[in-house]
């Protein structure tokens, strides 16, 4: 669990809040965010990456709330945007549309005319039809439009299947002959600058090897065309039950790479690795241990085989341990003490598959009524929580030291019905 989580007296704290009181302020279930976890994430990215000083764009799609965004961007990262949606949050944030990238396997043409019209000039592209499209549609722009071709490398990635998305069985990317053909004749796109490759290769990546392959594939890619931008996508992992790789160690092995990295033949100037820039776009590593979900236990049911614990969060405010299976870490907020037992956390949507964690070691006095935290739940919890069996969205908490601030309303029955 995140080192801002913490128990002073017998009870849980993030930073300086204690635990029960946000959730007697701002009720539960609760997303709760740490400041300081974020902007240290962001700290000691950049700090290990600082050999080849790379530009950051923060993957959106890993958590959009606005006041987060905001942090982000102080930080110094620009974003990812798969969406008009995310688009549109990231500039309300105050992000400048040259530090966006929009991104995305099935972008329409309108969604491409809204990023045009809103000034964003770097578009990642997945098939040959987009290009033309892009290219059709920036003849009209007064401002140069740099496209990045997304190469589906057919590398292995990724902790879950479904977020291994370098594979040729997935969907993403241009092939590595489509993209070759573009290489050799970017004068058939003449209204786009092909200025670069994309290889995102799927999520809680645990080492640096495959962004090495993807690296060395650039490289021999670089041969034929010499773009000026290498985007690794995000990738970065997070401990949540398994130890991972520090970041540090794919600072050093990657920054070691781009630094070998051959120059294509008609470029003779710079030194090796200095002509080619860098850009990352990570979401999951900056803002998963950021995040927690305070959720209160309702009934506690035990069985002869089995206790449950069913709490008032469920799979549709956190689906991760439902959709891939994915443990994340659950805490007492009470101090645990005395004699553990086993208990399946599960929630109050129909599903048997609405769960959120099993088989885990809790203190046997546990009571209705009592919480408990959910850690790691910053990426892909709030994003990916729905309205399914018309429950309402959790409110989201900031916490700074000892300062709480709503940073989301809780959805209400109005927001529920205000669409019909
Ligand atoms: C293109 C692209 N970039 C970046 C990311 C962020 O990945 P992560 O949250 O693992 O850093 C994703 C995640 O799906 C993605 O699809």
């Amino acid at each position: 669990m995140n080192k801002y989580f913490n128990y002073q007296k017998g009870e849980g704290f993030i930073e300086g809040c204690p635990l029960s009181a946000l959730a007697e302020k701002y009720g539960t279930p609760l997303y709760i965010y740490s400041e300081k976890t974020i902007r240290e994430s962001v700290r000691r990215f950049q700090k290990a990456f600082s050999g080849i000083a790379p530009i950051i764009r923060y993957s959106c799609k890993a958590n959009s709330n606005l006041r987060l965004l905001e942090i982000l961007k102080e930080a110094g990262c620009g974003a990812d945007v798969i969406s008009p949606g995310e688009l549109a949050i990231t500039l309300t944030a105050g992000f400048t549309p040259k530090n966006i990238i929009m991104e995305g396997v099935g972008k329409r043409e309108d969604e491409i005319k809204f990023g045009l019209k809103k000034g964003v000039s770097f578009f990642s592209v997945e098939s040959l039809s987009e290009l033309a499209t892009l290219n059709r549609l920036a003849s009209k722009q007064k401002r140069e439009i740099t496209a990045l071709l997304r190469l589906n490398p057919d590398i292995a990635a990724g902790g879950h299947h479904y977020i291994s998305t370098g594979k040729k069985e997935n969907k993403f990317g241009l092939t590595e002959a489509e993209v070759i053909s573009v290489l050799k004749n970017p004068a058939a796109f003449p209204h786009l600058k092909i200025n670069g490759l994309h290889l995102h290769l799927g999520s809680q990546i645990d080492s640096p090897e495959p962004y090495l392959k993807a690296i060395k594939e650039a490289e021999r890619l670089r041969q034929i065309y010499p773009f000026q931008f290498l985007d690794l996508g995000g990738g970065f992992p997070v401990r949540y039950d398994k130890e991972m790789a520090e970041i540090e160690v794919f600072g050093k092995a990657i920054c070691g790479a781009i630094k070998k990295f051959d120059l294509p033949p008609h470029r003779a100037s710079p030194a090796r690795g200095e002509d080619i820039k860098i850009i990352f776009e990570p979401g999951r590593h900056f803002i998963a241990p950021a995040g927690f979900l305070l959720t209160r236990i309702i009934y506690r049911k035990d069985r002869p085989h089995k206790r449950f614990l069913v709490v008032d969060a469920g799979m549709n405010d956190l689906i991760r341990p439902s959709l891939y299976e994915a443990w994340h870490n659950i805490q007492t907020v009470r101090e645990p003490k005395g004699k553990n037992n086993s208990f399946e956390i599960v929630g109050p949507v129909c599903e048997s598959g609405d769960f959120l964690g099993k088989e885990r070691l809790l203190p046997d006095t546990i009571k209705e009524g009592d919480l408990l935290l959910i850690g790691e739940a910053g990426a892909y919890g709030f994003s990916m929580s729905s309205n399914y069996n018309g429950r309402l969205r959790p409110a989201e908490v900031l916490v700074s030291g000892k300062k709480s601030r709503i940073i989301r309303k809780r959805e209400t029955l109005e927001n529920l019905t205000a669409q019909f």
